[in-house]
């Protein structure tokens, strides 16, 4: 489980971009700060073009923050020495497609110093841990988008790093290759593992990851737990009603502000949490029945939309 040390530390970062020579600079990170706690599986969530893969790029140190700080195991991002305890998973990794899974695998292994007959064993170990086994043989052009992103989180952790970086995990896979990932995630997480991933993909944000940083338009706009997040704020409820007379209805419209839709004999009703009460009791009085209750929760696609509409504004 996670303790409370924390793995990544970002501080007050802030990234411009100089589109050109002559060309105004762009701000893209305004000095945002969150931080990763051991063992959790961390989602950098937020829209595209949000600013996730700039800040991962500074976490591997492939560019320079304009300002502010970032550290990983207590080192800053600029140093390199350990680095071996970091795996990294690129957005859209690229890997020759006329190499085999176990090829390349062996390519990174001797990369990062694996040896002769330990090398073999660990890239077997890998083959078999990301469910690769049998394709092991295949060039990598014979599989399927969910199989290369397997041999990309392999590739991640061939050093066997404590710490994994992965930049859209899911993006561009089926509900299937999906969930297969999801699952390496949990098991990862299982091992001991901190695993940090960016993504925009709310449904598996809400599966996997323990705890979340928002980032809409280069701000950080929640951190924190999931439940915590989702269950913040005044939600909407939904009541259905029967029989409710017409008196009543104009009764609901005018003291609780309440949006009513016709359901055939029946009526929807949507009130703010805080008015749940006064809509009952007010249909109750009337000898209404309720034929339905039901709570929305906050989702992050609403709060996608009203940070960015926000910042237009
Ligand atoms: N080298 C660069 N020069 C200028 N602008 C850049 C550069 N790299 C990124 N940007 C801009 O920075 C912003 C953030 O980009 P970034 O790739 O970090 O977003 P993201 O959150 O990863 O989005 P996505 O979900 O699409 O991957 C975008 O507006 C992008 O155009
Ligand atoms: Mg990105």
């Amino acid at each position: 489980m996670a303790d409370r040390t924390e793995v990544v530390r970002v501080d007050r970062l802030v990234k411009d971009f100089r589109p050109g020579f002559g060309v105004r600079r762009k701000r893209v990170l305004h000095g945002i700060s969150f931080g990763v706690r051991r063992g959790e599986i961390f989602g950098f969530v937020g829209p595209n073009g949000a600013g996730k893969t700039t800040t991962l790029k500074v976490l591997m140190g492939l560019i320079r923050p304009s300002a502010g700080s970032a550290t990983i195991l207590g080192h800053d991002v600029r140093e390199t020495e350990f680095r071996r305890h970091v795996g990294f998973l690129p957005e859209n990794p690229y890997f020759y497609d006329h190499l085999s899974g176990r090829e390349i695998l062996s390519f990174y292994a001797r990369l990062c110093g694996v040896r002769g007959s330990e090398r073999a064993r660990r890239v077997n170990t890998l083959l078999r841990w990301v469910g690769l086994s049998s394709a092991a043989d295949a060039r990598l052009r014979t599989y399927s988008k969910g199989m290369q992103q397997r041999v990309g989180i392999a590739q991640a952790l061939v050093h066997d790093p404590d710490v994994v970086f992965l930049d859209e995990p899911m993006s561009g896979l089926d509900p299937i290759g999906r969930k297969e990932i999801r699952d390496l995630i949990l098991r990862l997480r299982a091992e001991g593992k901190t695993v940090f991933m960016n993504t925009h993909i709310l449904s598996d944000v809400e599966m996997v990851c323990d705890r979340v940083a928002i980032i809409v338009n280069g701000r950080i706009r929640y951190e924190g737990a999931i439940e915590e997040f989702l269950q913040t704020g005044d939600r909407d409820t939904d009541i259905v009603l029967s029989g409710l007379p017409v008196d009543a209805a104009t009764l609901l419209e005018e003291s609780v502000a309440a949006q009513l839709r016709g359901l055939g004999e029946r009526i929807e009703v949507r009130v703010s949490e805080k008015a749940v009460r006064d809509v009952l009791r007010i249909a109750m009085e009337a000898g209404a029945e309720v034929v339905s209750l039901t709570p929305h929760r906050v989702s992050l696609e609403s709060i996608f939309l009203s940070a960015v509409e926000g910042d237009a504004g």
